[in-house]
């Protein structure tokens, strides 16, 4: 790749979302503020600050206005939250969120399990959300979790997801995000599914969300990639699942990502190290080990001394 020439690709943050809304221990509220503001200094395109969902589903973000309200905005960051329906739609307005990230499952039993939504009533509650704030500065995103399969129905029909799309764009949603959100995705597929609905709504921009789950995720975002993708989520440290999805795991971890990223030549607009100090503390942060690689292994160009 020549020089000058990069490639520009746009992370996504979501650990404080999707990252924490599986822990088991409550992140305090001054942890989760803090952390959001060194990422903001990152260069990363966006942060998935919270989620505007039931705190009886999700209590790990239950303090989601106060965090939201008390993050210092960066300049050229987008600020997002998940939401689910019109009452999180309400609570977003209220925090003057970037991005309303609306959130739905492909699949009936997942969306029952997670959203106590069949994917129709979901998207009837979409159709009411992007009527809902009168600030017209505020984008609309659409995820569709188990986009490439579901735990409990397997594989999902493209043509439903091109339906959902197609559905959603006539609503004037301005983004999507295909969620692999148990990890069962694998390159020939993404690349397949990806090139597909990029061909039928060039107008659309597209985010992919893996799962690293079953050790796809890296592979799958080439795939997504070498389709055309430019924008994907990832998380620090590689936390996050799905609470309501059994044998859910973490996402892809954004330093991993970013190291690989910079090696082969694309510009992500993001400062590794920045990231990778963000990264090492954050086990003190959840208590426990997370499953980062380059934050134990240090960057491919690290050299040790040679042997005497
Ligand atoms: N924020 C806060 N509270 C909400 C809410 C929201 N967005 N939506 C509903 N509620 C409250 C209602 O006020 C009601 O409260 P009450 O029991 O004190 O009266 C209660 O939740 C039930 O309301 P209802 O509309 O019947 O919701 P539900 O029980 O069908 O649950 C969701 C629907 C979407 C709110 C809930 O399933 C949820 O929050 N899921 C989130 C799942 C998630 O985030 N998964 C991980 C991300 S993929
Ligand atoms: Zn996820």
């Amino acid at each position: 790749m020549q020089p000058g020439n990069k490639r520009r690709v746009y992370i996504s943050e979501v650990v404080a979302r999707d990252g924490f809304q599986i822990e088991p221990n409550f992140i305090p509220t001054e942890a989760k503020v803090k952390l959001i503001n060194l990422l903001s200094r990152t260069g990363l395109a966006k942060i998935e600050v919270t989620s505007f969902t039931s705190p009886k589903a999700i209590p790990n973000l239950r303090d989601a206005e106060e965090v939201f309200k008390r993050v210092e905005r960066v300049r050229g960051v987008i600020y997002s939250a998940l939401v689910p329906d019109v009452k999180g739609c309400e609570r977003a307005i209220g925090c003057a969120v970037d991005e309303i990230n609306m959130v739905m499952s492909a699949s009936e039993s997942h969306g029952r399990a997670n959203l106590r939504k069949s994917p129709e009533d979901s998207l009837a509650q979409f159709a009411e959300i992007v009527k809902m704030p009168k600030d017209t500065h505020i984008a609309f995103n659409a995820s569709i979790s188990t986009a490439f399969g579901c735990p409990f129905e397997g594989i999902i029909p493209a043509e439903r997801i091109v339906n959902i799309i197609e559905r959603c764009a006539d609503m004037g949603v301005n983004g999507i995000t295909l969620c692999d959100t148990t990890g069962i995705a694998d390159p020939a597929q993404v690349f397949e599914l990806c090139s597909e609905v990029r061909a039928l709504f060039p107008r659309v921009n597209f985010t992919v969300h893996f799962h690293n789950t079953r050790g796809m995720g890296l592979a799958n975002l080439l795939a997504a990639l070498e389709a055309g993708i430019e924008r994907f989520d990832a998380s620090l440290g590689g936390l996050g699942g799905c609470p309501f999805a059994p044998g859910s795991s973490g996402n892809i971890c954004t330093e991993d990502t970013v190291h690989m990223l910079d090696r082969m030549g694309y510009e992500t607009g993001v400062d590794l190290d920045r990231l990778l100090e963000i990264a090492r503390a954050l086990p003190v942060i959840v208590g426990h080990e997370v499953p980062g690689q380059v934050m134990r292994a240090g960057k491919a160009d690290r050299r040790y001394p040679r042997p005497e």
